[in-house]
């Protein structure tokens, strides 16, 4: 059978996406308001209307910034009530769209780690969504990296660690960079030793059975420089304010949450 799926939204996300799963041979149909972002390409198909984008398939993945989805959702006039809707807003609830269609809903939320096919995506299903519909979304993010199956209660959490893991490790990296550039190296070095230093790192971790905790101690020496830094990081609290930061931003998720 033919797979095919339309995007809306084609943005960061959708493009993204969209690109990757055309690539693992979908029929991708996109549409978005900014008609200048759409370009046809193989397996790509660019839709003129909304109307046309949600006639063209039966699985729909809404991928348009949160605060669109109120208007976007107003937008849309006829549809199948056999129809998925997927959508990965941040925060939107499934009852928010389901109280204004009557379509079966799908959540998902992914992280920035689609575009290298290494996201870790999380799904969860409103109240007309059955297994089926779970399984092909399952399956279609599972293109794009690994997928696990909640509750939507867990979503805001998951926002607030996986969602915004990625910006995270960005201001985390930076602050390293700066620590690097403060020790007297030139930028181009300073940016490189960081850079692989923490992916390396990450190479040797990965899949490994160990926990965090016991990979640091496997590499931090009693007395040595690791060791060394992490005693003044641990004196000034740094794991405290580790927590309070992941707690602002489980209750920025539920603020911004249209439920
Ligand atoms: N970025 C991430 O890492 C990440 C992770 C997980 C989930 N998400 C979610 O993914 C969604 C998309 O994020 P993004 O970063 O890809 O946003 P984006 O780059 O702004 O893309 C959204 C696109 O949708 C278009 N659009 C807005 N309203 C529309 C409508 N009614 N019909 C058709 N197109 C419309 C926008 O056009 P204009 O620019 O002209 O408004 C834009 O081109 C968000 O809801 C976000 O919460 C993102």
């Amino acid at each position: 059978m033919e797979k095919r799926l339309t995007i809306i939204g084609w943005g960061n996300m959708g493009s993204s996406l969209g690109e990757i799963f055309a690539s693992r041979g979908w029929k991708i149909f996109s549409y978005d308001k900014d008609k200048k972002k759409l370009a046809r390409k193989k397996n790509i198909f660019v839709c003129k209307s909304l109307q046309e984008a949600i006639r063209s398939s039966k699985v729909i993945l809404v991928a348009i910034k949160p605060q669109d989805i109120s208007s976007f959702l107003k937008e849309v006039e006829v549809v199948s009530p056999s129809s998925l809707f997927i959508s990965i807003a941040a925060g939107v609830s499934t009852k928010f769209f389901e109280k204004k269609l009557n379509v079966k809903v799908v959540r998902v939320m992914p992280n920035l780690a689609v575009k290298k096919r290494a996201a870790i995506s999380f799904i969860c299903g409103g109240e007309k969504a059955g297994k089926k519909d779970l399984k092909l979304v399952g399956d279609i993010f599972s293109l794009v990296g690994e997928v696990v199956f909640v509750e939507e209660k867990w979503l805001d959490k998951v926002t607030a660690i996986s969602g915004s893991g990625p910006g995270y490790l960005y201001y985390l990296l930076h602050l390293f960079y700066k620590s690097t550039l403060s020790l007297g190296f030139k930028k181009i070095l300073a940016k490189r030793m960081v850079e692989k230093t923490f992916w390396g790192a990450m190479k040797v971790i990965e899949n490994s059975s160990l926990d965090f905790k016991e990979w640091f101690d496997k590499v931090a020496s009693r007395g040595g420089t690791t060791q060394a830094a992490v005693n003044f990081w641990e004196e000034n609290k740094m794991g405290e304010i580790i927590k309070g930061g992941i707690k602002r931003a489980v209750k920025r998720a539920k603020e911004l949450s249209l439920k």
